[in-house]
């Protein structure tokens, strides 16, 4: 199987390097422009450009049309000067066409209301005009550029995300149910249909959840969203299947959109031959590096461990937030080299050239409104030179850890639905919390999904994993019983892969391990209140339970009606948090727990605001502030960025980075 190593390390020739562009739309500017382009790109040290994402409606600008000429110019142009291409199937963004001529291809959102051309992402999944032009592309731009010396990476439609409540959705949803389930008796036990009379007696009668009177079965949700992961995907393997036969020695590759909740990634990433993400953190947010950090986390991990790539990453503002800001002088540099440092061997934009007309015009871009002479464009270049230097070193190395949090779409999925207790506890939010915590501690941490081999990990975190099924509640269980740490937070294991109540309200496996006797009540918080856990507060979420006898009350809560239950308890190696503790407290705990595992921080004595990140033998030191930091380090290490020898310790200035090798 082909992979990222196969672009950023091939056999014999170039050095090692770590790709670096981004997505380049010639298309909307004149011909003239490209030399222009091509003459900053080398100058930044762009060495991959992502081409073709929105290029349908000027590939095929009737049907069946083929125009390929512009492309073949640029193609030649990139490999003329050293610039390899990720060339997409543009099957993102249909042409008009295609939804005058067949609306059957459009999407319907669940009240109907049909999503029109005019945008992009306006295509059914489930509609087969809509298949059958995509891989007659598919196939011909495989055919046509396969074997271009400028391609060196395929990259699959454009962040799969469009869901479909039409008729040609339910359809394949139907068919798909038949698949999982083979009778309606199964679907209505497994849909607990018996409940507001929702019993099918027909597969016809099976719609996608459109907008109806009152709450929807939950289930019938559920699977809606297994289902509309599973046909994105299907479309997906279509596209992949075609160009990988054209060039088996290709790697092929889709971006996911970061914690994305329409995409499984955990069932996709195996069926890419390399992993890629968009990351987009909010230059305003305080908590902005450490989500970079755990996308980074995630992606790796989806990748196997291996290499990743950032597909798309911003030079300065986006525009699809509320209010848009710029990235300050070096924040870039700094989220730049911290995926790096996280394991990405690619780094790329959107896009190359900000555009001056079309929805993105206030979109940042490499080369902004300001051109070359702009503050961003000048970042770029020095991110480039400095991704120069350390390709060679860097490119391939592997990051590891010793901590896994917990992820799985299904219980995202599950957990997130109306009719549940609180709508304040968001799966995101809650993830993000344990995860800054680790990452506060300078642990690093990977992701597993629960039914993953854990055996590798001193310590495993569930922050929250509402839904379980039995495969995946065993392999906690027989995680534990081999010797590893458990920590699990609040509402885990609450449901099984129906999204039915295990008997008491926790999976009774679950329940013994963790030794909770009794759960009797959940007793969820409002936004404002705080649950007095003595030594800290809790916040979203508090439980009424009774400890099994043997188990350890660590922290209890004060007053009110849960007076001296177990906030935080403990069994042996397993750990429950029944509320959410206040970021210093959960991270104070998650420390005591990580070294009573044997799990150590990167680097001892970290100031915070300080991230360190071992790639390898490289030390990735990186200062999260705009104050200057101190950090000590052992022994003599030579600064790749800089070709300094350090020992003793070392300052970092206002984002600063700093990667020490050996000193030789
Ligand atoms: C991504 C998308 C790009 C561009 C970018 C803007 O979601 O793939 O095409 O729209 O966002 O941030």
């Amino acid at each position: 199987m082909p992979s990222l190593d196969d672009v950023t390390r091939p056999d014999g020739g170039r050095p090692p390097r770590i790709l670096f562009g981004g997505d380049y739309n010639p298309e909307q500017w004149p011909e003239e422009t490209w030399p222009e382009d091509v003459r900053l790109m080398k100058e930044a040290g762009v060495n991959s450009v992502t081409l073709g994402v929105f290029s349908w409606a000027r590939i095929e600008p009737r049907p069946g049309a083929r125009e390929f000429g512009w492309l073949d110019r640029l193609m030649d142009l990139m490999h003329e000067n050293g610039i390899g291409v990720v060339l997409a199937t543009p099957t993102s963004s249909p042409p008009p066409w295609m939804g005058r001529l067949h609306p059957e291809t459009l999407p319907r959102d669940a009240n109907g209301l049909t999503e029109w051309w005019g945008s992009r992402q306006h295509f059914s999944h489930s509609s087969p005009v809509y298949r059958r032009y995509a891989a007659a592309l598919t196939e011909d731009l495989a055919a046509r550029y396969g074997s271009h010396p400028a391609l060196t990476m395929w990259h699959i439609n454009n962040e799969y995300c469009t869901y479909d409540w039409g008729d040609e959705a339910a359809r394949t949803f139907r068919t798909w149910l038949q698949r999982r389930y083979a009778t309606l008796d199964a679907l209505n036990t497994a849909w607990g249909a018996a409940f507001w009379s929702q019993g099918y007696a027909s597969w016809d009668e099976i719609l996608p959840p459109r907008h109806a009177h009152y709450m929807k079965n939950p289930t019938h949700v559920l699977d809606f969203k297994r289902y509309t992961s599973d046909m994105l995907l299907e479309c997906y393997r279509a596209e992949r299947d075609i160009v990988r036969r054209h060039t088996p020695h290709i790697p092929v590759t889709t971006n996911f959109m970061p914690f994305w909740t329409g995409q499984d990634a955990w069932a996709w990433a195996p069926e890419e031959d390399l992993v890629s993400v968009d990351i987009y953190p909010d230059p305003k947010d305080p908590h902005g590096g450490q989500y970079n950090a755990m996308i980074g986390d995630m992606t790796r991990s989806q990748a196997g461990g291996g290499p990743w790539m950032v597909m798309e990453q911003a030079a300065g503002p986006v525009n699809w937030r509320g209010v848009n800001h710029p990235k300050p002088y070096g924040l870039n540099r700094l989220w730049s080299l911290q995926s790096v440092a996280h394991g990405a061997d690619g780094l790329c934009y959107f896009q190359w050239r900000q555009s001056r007309q079309g929805a993105e015009k206030f979109h940042s871009g490499m080369v902004g409104h300001a051109g070359q002479q702009g503050r961003v464009f000048r970042e770029v270049k020095e991110i480039g030179h400095e991704l120069s230097l350390l390709g060679a070193e860097v490119a391939g190395r592997r990051v590891t850890a010793d901590v896994a949090v917990l992820h799985d779409w299904n219980s995202w999925w599950a957990g997130e639905q109306d009719g549940r207790l609180s709508a304040l506890v968001d799966y995101t939010e809650i993830v993000r919390a344990w995860h800054r915590a680790l990452w506060e501690a300078h642990t690093t941490t990977d992701f597993a999904h629960p039914a993953h081999d854990l055996s590798a990990y001193r310590l495993v975190v569930v922050p929250h994993l509402y839904l379980l099924d039995d495969t995946a509640i065993e392999n906690l269980l027989g995680y534990v019983r081999a010797g590893g740490t458990l920590v699990c937070g609040f509402l885990t294991g609450v449901a099984d892969e129906d999204d039915r109540v295990r008997p008491g309200g926790i999976d009774p496996r679950l329940r013994e391990l963790l030794g909770i006797a009794t759960l009797h009540e959940w007793w969820p918080l409002d936004a404002d209140e705080r649950a007095d856990c003595g030594d800290f507060h809790g916040t979203h979420w508090s439980e009424e339970l009774t400890p099994a006898p043997g188990a350890e009350t660590v922290a209890s809560y004060k007053g009110g009606e849960l007076d001296g239950l177990p906030a935080v308890l403990r069994n042996g190696r397993a750990w429950y948090v029944s509320t959410l503790p206040e970021p210093t407290a959960l991270r104070t705990l998650l420390t005591r727990i990580a070294h009573e595992a044997g799990v150590r921080p990167v680097l001892d004595g970290l100031p915070d605001g300080v991230e360190a990140v071992r790639r390898g033998e490289l030390l990735f030191l990186l200062n999260h502030q705009r104050e200057e930091a101190t950090v000590r380090i052992p022994g003599r290490h030579r600064d790749l960025l800089t070709g300094v020898v350090v020992e003793g310790s070392l300052r970092l200035g206002r984002y600063g980075v700093a990667v020490l090798g050996e000193p030789s």
